[in-house]
């Protein structure tokens, strides 16, 4: 037997092989080349030892295989040898899946917990993929989303599995999948409670149940000239959706199907090439970037600083009811204070909606979030909570009362934390006879959407091990945590307030909302300026306008008051920029302006990217990548540009 560092193999008593991977020094399986190398040792020996089948699952608790070694994807497209090894590793992982699939035994993928890209791709070449139906387990191709498609054969092993219909938009959209709709959309053979995992993996080997086949008007989709037509459609929907001189790679992904669809062996050197052309691109290099990025912003929490089991929330208004809500459904016991019983009943209405959209027909864990959601008007919670969250409305001496109380009450170890977005932190505590406790816990609307919180410190009063508590408590309800020095507007709001102003500021100046909100997202922002403020409401934009007017210098446009006045105060009322129907935005009629439309977007993009260059130069944030994390986690803004510095750094080489 081979001496493996990252996988073991044995035979059982039924003589199955199992291979089981648990990659040496990683917390979690990928697919490095190390790692692909002993898979075909693997391989190769398991055909000398005469099994009846091999299983492969992992020896990690976490999950399956995480996927590929995204670090293979980085580089510059200057740096020829980066795509030469990009290059070789995609062949590398292309061969591996074939050696697998040529075995013949029967071959199964055992999957508990998350399953991504390569480790998808891996268990596309079994015979049978066997999952678990806990609400951990995901299967994904997710590529997409770093500007690539599947590259170890994927793209053909997933389409002759499930067919085109159901394999393009898992691909497409790079959406993860439990168990049970894996096994409903014919991704997985098997969803079954994780007690019956090993049995239902031998069973499939020793009884080679039949498997599901795509039907047969689904395949004739895939012949010609009907997979031009279904491309055609695909693109379209896809366009909807997604520029392409932004986003390439859906394109080239549908391109590569209706080129090369009907031959495998074609599809497979063409994916190869296709991906290996779209590592180069600059989106794909930007999306690897914001992946990194990510995964930083994830490891500035240390989650065994605290294990937080109860969070207690005052004002259960907008914020403060959602961020109740979510920490009640990522696990916690949580109270929610408010003065008024309309809001508490109205927090646990919302509750129930907003808790259906996530956990959709998982009603086990809608219930458990319930459950733990306690209405709590006294108060009673503030004495044994381990976090506490204030999100009453913006009101200094209010807050300060509130926190004044909360002191004399809570654990002497509990994190004290507000959620304001304009008031500085040092005013709030100077009320406070331990000052150092308070931080500032900034979550964003929606709430269930955002991925980003603000740990808000104040350089003098804050003390760091608060700051890292704020951060340790953001991983634990799957937050992203940055930390922000106490300032107007923290990060986000100080970035995005400028170009929403910018926005108002052009439409006073007689440029129609339709044209300054396109320049917008013509550049890749999620929202265009004057949407956004609609969104937010219009009195309240200019309520922190104001605030920040003052400190930044931002010049405030005067319009926003006519339309307050007026009681336009956007999509709440109705009227603002644009109108809303239901809370819908009725479709705008074009526009047949004929202005300067980059300068638009110039005038709109420079304000982010200026204000971004003076808060790094304040300290706001502690480098440039943390804060193209922050911007792009907190405002959507376009992934593909890999955040403002980055961007204005590219701008400043070409
Ligand atoms: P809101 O007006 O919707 O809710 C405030 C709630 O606090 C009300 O239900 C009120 O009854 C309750 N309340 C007031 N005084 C109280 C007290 N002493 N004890 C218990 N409950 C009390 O306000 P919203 O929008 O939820 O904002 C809350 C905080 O979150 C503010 O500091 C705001 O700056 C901040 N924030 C707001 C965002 C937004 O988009 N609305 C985004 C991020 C932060």
């Amino acid at each position: 037997m081979h001496d493996y560092q990252h996988l073991s193999l044995h035979k059982d008593e039924h003589n199955i092989a199992w291979l089981t991977l648990d990659v040496q020094g990683k917390p979690a399986n990928i697919l490095m080349p190390e790692v692909l190398d002993e898979i075909q040792i693997a391989c190769s020996e398991v055909k000398h030892l005469a099994a009846n089948g091999l299983i492969i699952c992992s020896g990690k608790a976490n999950g399956f295989i995480a996927g590929a070694d995204i670090e293979r994807f980085k580089g510059n497209k200057d740096a020829g040898n980066n795509i030469e090894l990009a290059q070789e590793y995609i062949g590398q992982g292309q061969h591996t899946c074939d050696l697998v699939e040529g075995l013949d035994i029967t071959t199964v993928a055992m999957i508990d917990g998350f399953c991504m890209g390569g480790g998808t791709e891996l268990s596309l070449a079994c015979d049978y993929i066997v999952a678990t139906d806990s609400p951990k387990t995901k299967i994904s191709l997710p590529e997409i989303k770093l500007g690539i498609h599947p590259g170890f054969g994927g793209t053909v092993r997933s389409i002759k599995r499930m067919g085109v219909m159901k394999a393009m938009p898992m691909m497409l959209t790079g959406r993860a999948y439990t168990g049970r709709i894996a096994a409903k959309i014919g991704l997985a053979d098997f969803c079954v409670p994780i007690r019956q995992l090993k049995s239902t993996a031998i069973h499939a080997i020793l009884n080679t149940p039949a498997k599901k086949v795509v039907p047969a008007h689904m395949r004739l989709l895939e012949k010609k000239p009907m997979r031009s037509i279904v491309a055609m459609q695909m693109r379209k929907q896809v366009e909807r959706k997604a520029n392409p001189n932004h986003y390439p790679a859906p394109f080239a992904l549908i391109d590569l199907w209706k080129e090369h669809g009907g031959n495998a062996s074609d599809m497979y050197e063409h994916e190869a090439r296709s991906v290996t052309k779209l590592i180069l691109t600059e989106t794909a290099q930007n999306l690897v970037k914001v992946f990194f990025l990510q995964s930083q912003l994830k490891g500035i929490g240390d989650k065994s600083l605290l294990s937080p089991k109860h969070v207690h929330v005052i004002g259960g208004g907008v914020m403060g009811g959602d961020i109740a809500t979510w920490c009640a459904a990522q696990g916690l016991q949580v109270t929610v204070q408010d003065m008024s019983d309309e809001a508490l009943a109205k927090v646990i209405q919302r509750a129930n909606k907003t808790l259906k959209r996530k956990f959709k027909k998982d009603v086990i864990s809608i219930r458990d979030s319930l459950d733990r959601l306690i209405p709590d008007k006294a108060g009673n919670g503030i004495a044994s909570a381990d976090v506490i969250i204030e999100a009453i409305f913006e009101d200094l001496d209010v807050k300060r009362q509130v926190f004044k109380d909360v002191e004399q009450k809570a654990r002497p170890d509990a994190i004290l934390a507000t959620n304001t977005s304009s008031i500085p932190l040092a005013d709030i505590a100077e009320v406070l006879q331990t000052p150092e406790r308070l931080i500032g816990l900034h979550f964003f609307n929606p709430v269930f959407k955002m991925p980003l919180l603000e740990v808000v410190y104040d350089e003098k009063v804050t003390h760091e091990v608060q700051t890292a508590m704020g951060c340790a408590f953001g991983r634990h309800i799957n937050k992203l945590p940055l930390p922000v020095k106490s300032s107007s507007g923290f990060l986000i709001n100080r970035i995005l307030m400028p170009y929403l102003l910018e926005g108002v500021t052009l439409h006073q100046q007689g440029v129609p909302a339709t044209v300054i909100d396109k320049a917008a997202k013509d550049f890749g922002m999620p929202m265009g300026p004057l949407e956004l403020a609609d969104t937010v409401g219009l009195d309240i934009c200019l309520h922190v306008g104001k605030i920040l007017s003052s400190s930044l210098g931002i010049n405030l446009p005067d319009n926003l008051q006519t339309f307050i006045d007026e009681n336009k105060l956007g999509k709440k009322t109705g009227t603002g920029f644009y109108q809303y129907k239901k809370g819908k935005l009725v479709k705008p009629a074009k526009s047949n302006w004929t202005g300067d439309k980059h300068q638009i977007q110039e005038r709109l993009i420079s304000k982010m990217l200026d204000e971004s260059e003076k808060c790094l130069e304040e300290g706001v944030v502690e480098n440039a990548d943390l804060l193209d994390a922050g911007v792009i986690f907190g405002t959507g803004f376009a992934p593909f540009r890999g955040g403002p510095m980055n961007y204005l750094r590219s701008k400043q080489s070409a």
